[in-house]
């Protein structure tokens, strides 16, 4: 049967849309992944599910083992990795509740392993990231939002920020004057180890706030308002992901 994975966010998939019926742990050389993988049917297809912050204990985004987990997604073989993430929005006309499938990332992570190259081989393999996202899949995803009529923003890019704080306003102001489109905190490295193991991955991004200073967030963000939106959103992406997956 043929696999595909989903690398749950923040927002917790719900039991009704995506019944689980069995777990699995899945150890690597690079220690435990988040949490143990979650399996289920649709249609034909094997979907995995890996919560990325973990199931029991919520890891934040610098704490998380991203080496193990794209290493145990990779022994499972899909066809196909959507990473769900919530990330803030840094253009105004893109409100909460918009979902976007972004086309580049920049990276303002530090101290986090970005690499299974550990040194010991003869040659220093550099890896191609100009396009850090599948096309391939990135075209499925925007297909199937059109397919299902849920409006989706094609493209854009994703800033990866440290966190587990948010932003000041100044230095959401300087991430759009890098360009950066939308600010979270989880897709790098896992971006460029997927791209290290040869996995086909994009992410489906779901804006729940507006960045630090952006339009009226001027004063404090508080996440537990923006719930009710990232769950829609969240939904609407696991969707996305689902009718994607039909077409391989
Ligand atoms: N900043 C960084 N990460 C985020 C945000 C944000 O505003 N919203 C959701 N994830």
């Amino acid at each position: 049967m043929e696999r595909f994975v989903i690398i749950e966010g923040s927002v917790k998939l719900s039991q009704e849309e995506l019944k689980i019926t069995r777990t699995q742990a899945i150890p690597t050389p690079w220690g435990e992944p988040s949490a143990p993988f979650e399996f289920t049917e649709v249609e034909d297809k094997e979907i995995i599910v890996l919560p990325r912050h973990g199931r029991v204990c919520r890891k934040p985004p610098h704490l998380i083992n991203y080496r193990a987990n794209m290493w145990a997604i990779a022994q499972l073989a899909p066809k196909a990795v959507v990473a769900l993430c919530s990330v803030g929005g840094i253009v105004e006309e893109d409100k909460p509740g918009s979902i976007a499938v972004p086309d580049q990332i920049i990276d303002y992570t530090w101290g986090r392993e970005t690499s299974y190259n550990k040194g010991d081989s003869e040659t220093i393999t550099f890896i191609d990231f100009t396009e850090p996202f599948s096309e391939q899949l990135r075209e499925k995803l925007l297909d199937a939002a059109d397919d299902l009529l849920i409006p989706v923003i094609d493209g854009g890019t994703y800033a990866v920020r440290q966190g587990p704080r948010l932003e000041t306003a100044a230095e959401i102001k300087k991430l759009a004057q890098d360009g950066a489109h939308y600010v979270g905190m989880t897709l790098m490295p896992e971006a460029c180890l997927a791209r290290e193991l040869g996995l086909n991955y994009a992410a489906i991004c779901q804006i729940v706030n507006l960045a630090a200073g952006i339009g009226l967030s001027s004063s404090k963000i508080d996440m537990k308002d923006f719930s009710d939106v990232s769950d829609e959103a969240t939904k609407k992406s696991l969707k996305i992901a689902l009718k994607a997956f039909e077409s391989f």
